[in-house]
C-alpha cells in the first residue's frame, strides 16, 4: 500500500499512524473507514484478506487464532481479546435450551466482535455430529456408523444439508463434523463416529456430508442471498481411529487419544484418503487429532499437518486444534504452543484459559520462536474462510431457518436414514424354514428390553450432553413407540425386563437392548458386550417365547453371548437417533432391509484390531459388507 492511499483511508487525526503504514507496520488502535477494501464484498477474497491483514495489530491477529469455549467467557472477552471464534463443547447449551436462546447467545457474542475496531465477525462452532445434537428437540440422525451401514451418499448429503439448516437457525454456521476416522478397533469409544473400517466408504460418505453441509442453501426461508454459508470440519487428522489398545495416556482412557503406528503406505492407503477427498470437496476446516502417529502427537506433526495436508493436498482452509490438543505436546506450555503453531495449527481450541494462550503466543512471537510469517499465514487462512462464507456480510443468526428444526421433512429424512441403516444379521424361526422377520402388523406382539422405550439410549453419546444420557432427554419416537404405531398399540404388550404377567409361546417377542451412552475415551471398553441385566432379559424372553427378535442398539459390533446368538433374528440397529419409527419400518417390512455391515463383526475381542480381519489372520462372525434381505 502506498502512503497516499493509506493516508486517505484513515482519519486525519490518525495521520501519524498512516506514516507507519508504508513500512508495513499495523495501524493499531485507530478506527477504520467504512469503505476499507476488506469490507467491500465485490473485491476478491485474497484482496480483502491482504487488506485486512495489514491493518491488524499482533493482538488482533492472535485473537483470530483463539477459540474459547463459551462457558469460560466473561462479558466483554470476545471484544477485548479480539476472539476469532467461540465454541460450545458437548452439552454446551444455553438455558433455556431453545433455538431463540441459542441465536440470542451467539448474536450477543457477535455484537461484541462487531464492536471492535476492525469489526471482524467471530465464527461460532459446535459439534453437530448427528444433527444439531446439543439443541433440545432438534432432529437427531443416526450416528455415522449407521450411515456407513446404509452406505448411501445421497442420503448422507441430505443429512448434511438438514443438519446445516438446523444449526444455522441457532446462529451457528460451523460444525465440527464429519468425523472421517477410519476406525480399526471397535473397543474405541468413538467407533460410532466413524462411518466404517473401510477407507473408501469413509471417503465417499465424508465427502457427501461435506457437500451437503457446506452446500446447504442459507437463504431458505430468508431473503434470497442472505445468511452466511455453513462450513464443515474433517476430523481428526490423522489416524484417530487407528490408535492401538493400551496406548492412551489420557486419564482412564485405553485407546482414545493413543498412538497409531504404521508405515507410510498404511498412512496413505488407509488413513489419508478421506482427507484427500474432503479437500477436493472444498472442506473449509480440518481438526487435528489428539492421537499420535508413531509416537509423536499429531498436533506436533509438521510433516503431516503442514507438508502433507496444506502442501501436498493443497488444503487452503484453516486447521483447528482439538480441545486443548496442543497442550498434550509437551508438559511445558510455552514449548507446546510454539511446537503446535509451527507444526501448522492455525486456530487453538482453548476450553478454559484464553489469556494464557494469547500471552504465550505473544511472548513466542517477540522471542521469534514463532515467525510473523507463520502468524500471518494462520490469520490469512482464518480470514479467507470467513470471507468465503460471507460472514462479514451476514454475521447474525439466520432465524428464518428455525421453521426447519424438527420439520416434517427433516423427521422424514431421519426416519429414512434410521431405516436404511438397519442390518439384519440373522433371520430364522425355530421349527420353520422361514424367517421370523418381517413381523406381521396384525399379530399380538411382546416387546421387552431396557432400550426399547429410551430416546437417550437410541441416540447415544453427543446428544444433549457430551456423554449422552439415558432417558427422555429430547423429543423423538422410541423404538417401542414406532412398533406401537406400526402394529396398533392394543396388540403390543411391553415389559422392560421380559417379566410378562402372561405370555403366549406362539407370539413373537422383540427384545431391544444395548449400550448405555458414552463418548470419546469414556467409551473405551475391553469387553464390548451387553450387560448382565440385558442378557437376563434375553434369557427370560428365550424361555417364554418360541420366536425372539433381538434388536441391538450399539455404537459398534458387540461380542455376543450364547443367549443373544440363539435369538431367531438379530438386527444391528446402531444408534438410530430420535426417529425409532425407522427401525419399526424395517421390522414390519415397510422398508426392505438394505443395511450392510460397515465393520467386521468379531467373535471375541482377542481377534482385534480390525487389521487382523483385513489381513485374513482372523475370521469374523459376520464379515464387513454382510447383511440379509428378504
Ligand atoms: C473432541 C472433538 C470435538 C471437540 C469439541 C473434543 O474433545 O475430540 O471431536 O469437536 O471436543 O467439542
Ligand atoms: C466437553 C467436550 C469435550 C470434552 C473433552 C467436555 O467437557 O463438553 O466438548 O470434547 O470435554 O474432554
Amino acid at each position: 500500500m502506498n502512503i497516499r492511499h493509506c493516508a486517505r483511508a484513515l482519519p486525519l487525526a490518525l495521520a501519524f499512524i498512516a506514516l507507519s503504514c508504508g513500512t508495513g507496520a499495523p495501524s493499531g488502535g485507530g478506527k477504520v473507514p467504512a469503505n476499507a477494501a476488506y469490507r467491500n464484498p465485490s473485491l476478491d477474497v485474497e484482496a480483502r484478506v491482504a487488506d485486512l491483514l495489514k491493518r491488524m495489530t499482533l493482538d488482533e491477529k492472535i485473537g483470530q487464532m483463539t477459540q474459547i469455549e463459551k462457558g469460560s467467557l466473561r462479558g466483554g472477552d470476545v471484544a477485548s481479546l479480539y476472539l476469532g471464534s467461540v465454541l460450545s463443547g458437548g452439552g454446551g447449551s444455553p438455558n433455556p435450551n431453545t433455538p431463540a436462546s441459542w441465536a440470542d447467545m451467539v448474536d450477543r457474542f457477535q455484537d461484541e466482535a462487531l464492536s471492535t475496531r476492525l469489526g471482524i465477525p467471530m465464527l461460532y462452532g459446535v459439534d453437530s455430529v448427528h444433527g444439531h445434537n446439543n439443541l433440545k428437540d432438534a432432529t437427531v440422525f443416526p450416528h455415522n456408523i449407521g450411515l456407513g451401514a446404509a452406505n448411501d451418499p445421497e442420503l448422507v448429503r441430505a443429512v448434511g444439508a438438514a443438519t446445516a439448516r438446523e444449526t444455522l437457525a441457532t446462529g451457528i454456521p460451523w460444525t465440527f463434523a464429519p468425523c472421517v476416522a477410519v476406525a480399526r478397533d471397535p473397543r474405541w469409544g468413538r467407533t460410532y463416529e466413524s462411518f466404517s473400517q473401510d477407507p473408501s466408504l469413509v471417503t465417499a460418505l465424508g465427502a457427501a456430508f461435506i457437500a451437503g453441509y457446506q452446500g446447504a442453501d442459507p437463504s431458505v426461508g430468508a431473503a434470497a442471498g442472505t445468511g452466511a454459508r455453513p462450513i464443515a470440519t474433517a476430523k481428526h487428522f490423522l489416524g484417530d481411529g487407528a490408535a492401538r489398545w493400551g496406548t492412551s495416556t489420557t486419564g482412564t482412557y485405553k485407546i482414545d487419544q493413543g498412538d497409531a503406528a504404521g508405515d507410510e503406505a498404511y498412512l496413505r492407503t488407509v488413513l489419508l484418503p478421506p482427507y484427500a477427498e474432503a479437500v477436493k470437496a472444498g472442506v473449509k476446516t480440518v481438526m487435528v487429532s489428539f492421537s499420535s502417529w508413531n509416537g509423536l502427537k499429531m498436533h506436533a506433526q509438521k510433516a503431516l499437518v503442514t507438508d502433507l495436508l496444506k502442501g501436498e493436498l493443497g488444503f487452503a482452509g484453516f486447521v483447528v486444534s482439538d480441545w486443548a490438543g496442543m497442550d498434550q505436546i509437551d508438559g511445558d506450555y510455552y514449548k507446546a504452543m510454539v511446537t503446535g503453531i509451527n507444526a501448522g495449527v492455525d486456530m487453538n481450541m482453548v476450553p478454559y484459559d484464553g489469556r494464557k494462550f494469547i500471552d504465550t503466543v505473544k511472548k513466542a512471537v517477540d522471542a521469534k520462536d514463532i515467525s510473523m510469517a507463520r502468524i500471518d499465514d494462520a490469520v490469512a487462512r482464518i480470514l479467507r474462510v470467513k470471507f468465503e462464507m460471507g460472514l462479514f456480510e451476514s454475521p447474525k443468526a439466520n432465524r428464518a431457518l428455525a421453521s426447519t428444526i424438527r420439520s416434517p421433512e427433516h423427521l422424514e429424512l431421519a426416519r429414512k436414514a434410521a431405516a436404511e441403516s438397519q442390518v439384519i444379521l440373522k433371520n430364522e424361526a425355530t421349527g420353520t424354514s422361514g424367517g421370523v422377520l418381517p413381523l406381521s402388523p396384525s399379530a399380538k406382539l411382546y416387546v421387552a428390553g431396557s432400550a426399547a422405550d429410551n430416546i437417550g439410549i437410541q441416540c447415544g453419546g453427543w446428544t444433549m450432553e457430551w456423554q449422552g444420557k439415558s432417558g427422555n432427554i429430547t423429543a423423538g419416537t422410541t423404538i417401542l413407540a414406532g412398533i406401537r404405531e406400526a402394529a396398533g398399540a392394543d396388540r403390543v404388550v411391553f415389559e422392560p425386563w421380559a417379566k410378562f404377567a402372561e405370555t403366549d409361546r406362539k407370539a413373537v417377542c422383540v427384545v431391544v437392548v444395548g449400550e448405555r451412552p458414552y463418548a470419546e475415551g469414556m467409551g473405551d471398553s475391553a469387553s464390548i458386550s451387553l450387560n448382565a441385566g440385558d442378557i437376563g432379559t434375553i434369557e427370560r424372553a428365550r424361555e417364554s417365547f418360541d420366536r425372539v427378535v433381538l434388536v441391538l442398539l450399539s455404537g459398534r459390533p458387540l461380542i455376543l453371548e450364547e443367549a443373544a446368538l440363539s435369538c431367531d433374528a438379530i438386527v444391528a440397529s446402531w444408534l438410530p437417533g430420535t426417529e425409532g419409527s425407522g427401525v419399526a419400518d424395517v421390522l414390519f417390512g415397510k422398508v426392505a432391509p438394505k443395511g450392510r455391515l460397515p465393520f467386521d463383526w468379531p467373535v471375541s475381542t482377542e481377534q482385534l484390531p480390525v487389521d487382523n480381519f483385513v489381513s485374513g489372520n482372523q475370521k469374523p462372525l459376520w464379515p464387513f459388507g454382510y447383511g440379509l434381505s428378504w
